[in-house]
């Protein structure tokens, strides 16, 4: 159905974005090694590299990098040997899989028996990372002799950066020496996944490194009508075409808040009921509060320029001088500078050229709408 609000894993859930799909098979068939799927938040990263997963048919691994860190508040040695053990039994209980155990025999630390795989860790837990590596090895041997490429996903890249463990070091080591992995990352903080790559950074060990990149877009209007149309129609109902128009105005083709307000009108009963736009605000600022108080943790600041620009203080100065009337102390150029550039890298805000003057917008409607209900 596509106002199941699940992550899509089902073509036949997956509204058009045919483009994307052959963009993303197309590389894997190709034998690209890395990877990047890169979008906005709900925008459909995680739905469009499942339902590209299942239409392949090639072993995989998908690590939800930020589920993990929501988690276990860290990555470390222990969530990567807990995430580990729960993906390696997902798949060797796959037929797919089946002769992988052999190979997955031969690393020391992964046992085998019949009620499924332990990883033991012989009492030290940070050998868990290693033991990544030699997992990915037998993987990627396995793979060879089996004439199929292997993925490994690790959606939401970005936040293997809070980790100590040298992930980018893992990644150029997959990237270099195991010819029959390919990864794939994803990002909905666009820039903070380059920066963690460092593709152009000397000092980085993916420096240089060749990569491939799917960029998800909105969806038009038109698409957006068209989703939510054929949507209602899944569950044999009929809106009439001012409450699409007026939705689609407030919702901006973000996919996932199209999903999200088709539900609710559905049931909660609000099909053809302005309500249902108000009631799709309000649900959807309570998960977009969670998401801010992540943020704010890293600098109250933050929320001082996103409330700066819902009150249409959007201009560099407005800013700046929002922020200092909160905290009552000088805020330097490059200290500003440096916040609204992370801002720009997570997807949040946008710069804007504006008669002639640099001006800021908050990407999400729903996002603005709660920093304006804090
Ligand atoms: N092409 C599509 N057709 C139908 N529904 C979709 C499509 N793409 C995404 N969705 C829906 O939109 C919502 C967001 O999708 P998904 O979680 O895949 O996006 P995402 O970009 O990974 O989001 P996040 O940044 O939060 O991880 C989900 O409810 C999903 O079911
Ligand atoms: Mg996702």
């Amino acid at each position: 159905m596509l106002f199941d609000e699940d992550v899509k894993e089902d073509v036949k859930d997956f509204f058009n974005r045919e483009e994307d799909i052959d963009s993303l098979r197309g590389a894997l068939v190709e034998g690209r090694k890395l990877i990047l799927v890169l979008g906005i938040r709900r925008i459909g990263k995680s739905s469009l590299i499942r339902v590209v997963l299942n239409l392949m048919k090639n072993p995989y691994i998908y690590f939800d990098v930020r589920g993990i860190y929501q988690k276990y508040n860290f990555i470390n040695s222990y969530s990567i040997y807990q995430m580990v053990e729960e993906n390696v039994n997902k798949i060797v209980s796959s037929k797919l899989w089946r002769r992988f155990k052999e190979y997955l025999g031969r690393v020391s630390s992964i046992e085998i028996s019949p009620t499924g795989i332990r990883v033991d860790l012989g009492g030290k837990v940070n050998r868990g990372f290693p033991i990544l590596y030699r997992l990915l090895e037998a993987m990627d041997e396995w793979s060879g002799n089996e004439g199929r490429r292997a993925i490994i996903v690790f959606d939401e890249g970005q936040y293997l950066r809070y980790s100590r463990l040298n992930f980018r070091g893992l990644i150029a080591y997959i990237y270099d020496n195991l010819k029959n992995i390919s990864l794939i990352l994803s990002g909905s903080e666009v820039g903070l996944l380059h920066d963690f790559l460092g593709i152009d950074n000397p000092k980085s060990e993916l420096y240089g490194r060749y990569y491939y990149e799917v960029t998800l877009e909105r969806l038009s209007r038109e698409e957006s009508i068209n989703f939510l149309r054929r949507g209602f129609e899944e569950y044999r109902v009929k809106p009439s075409n001012e409450f699409l128009e007026e939705a689609v105005n407030y919702l901006n083709g973000v996919i996932g808040w199209l999903v999200f307000f088709g539900r609710i009108s559905i049931d909660k009963n609000l099909v053809n009921k302005r309500e249902s736009i108000m009631e799709t605000f309000i649900q959807g600022s309570k998960l977009v509060r969670r998401e801010l108080e992540e943020l704010f943790q890293r600098s109250r600041r933050y929320r001082y320029i996103l409330e700066s620009i819902s009150l249409n203080r959007r201009r560099w100065s407005e800013i700046k001088s929002y922020i200092i009337s909160k905290e009552l102390q000088p805020l330097s150029d490059p200290a500003l500078h440096e916040l609204l550039l992370n801002l720009q890298k997570m997807g949040i805000i946008e710069k804007k050229h504006e008669d002639g003057e640099v001006t800021y917008n908050i990407t999400d409607s729903i996002l603005k709408y709660t920093i304006q209900n804090l």
